[in-house]
């Protein structure tokens, strides 16, 4: 890990910059091989990443996982950090659900995502889900048509986006995968350019 990005994270840790960090456990703010050509980027942390401060630890990290293992890659090859650090959910008493960071918790955040994408400096960014595809590629990005396409990108030589874990979940029934085959092929179409570009660059 360069300097730059410890210094980032242990600032980042201890964020109050918006209203997620009054009810929030801990600060994620991201994992993996620093040095990795390929960068992915979800939404936010849920309940388990929230608790053990690491991201894609809960169900729709252990798809993520089997998917990375599908196309070819584990996961400690690449990094992996979110659009927000801190869970983003509305409270009913201590009754939490998960709902989308709003655009201007996601403003906010990226004080810590674009200089963390700067360190990191990876060939490809790979957007899991719309609202870091939407963050990182384009506003009105839209994610059923326009993923598994290559995208010019202001932090990476090149973006791709997939579909999220969670919407897979959702949609997967016992005849259909829901988009689980989508989302190995993106990752691996990422990876590949990845490891390309990096071997263009030597
Ligand atoms: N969903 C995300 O987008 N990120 C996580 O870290 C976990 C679930
Ligand atoms: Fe800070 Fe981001 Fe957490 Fe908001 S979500 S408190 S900006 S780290």
């Amino acid at each position: 890990m360069s300097e730059t990005l410890i210094q980032l994270r242990e600032r980042a840790l201890v964020c109050t910059a918006c209203d997620l960090s009054v009810r929030r456990t801990k600060v994620v703010f991201g994992e993996g091989d620093p040095l990795s050509p390929l960068v992915l980027v979800g939404e936010g942390p849920g309940d388990q990443e929230d608790k053990s401060g690491r991201p894609f630890v809960g169900r729709a990290g252990q798809m993520l996982d089997r998917a990375l293992v599908d196309a070819g890659i584990s996961r400690e090859r690449v990094y992996i950090c979110n659009t927000v650090k801190c869970r983003s959910c509305d409270w009913n008493g201590d009754r939490p659900t998960n709902r989308p960071p709003t655009p201007e918790e996601t403003n906010t955040c990226r004080q810590w995502l674009i200089p963390q994408l700067a360190a990191l400096a990876p060939k490809v960014i790979l957007c899991i889900g719309a609202p870091s595809a939407k963050n990182l590629i384009k506003p009105n990005l839209k994610i059923t048509v326009e993923r598994g396409l290559f995208f010019p990108c202001e932090y990476a030589r090149t973006a791709i986006a997939t579909l999220h874990p969670a919407y897979i979940m959702r949609r997967s029934t016992q005849t259909d995968d829901g988009g689980y085959s989508l989302l190995v092929a993106d990752i691996k179409k990422g990876w590949d350019a990845a490891v390309r570009l990096t071997a263009g660059s030597a």
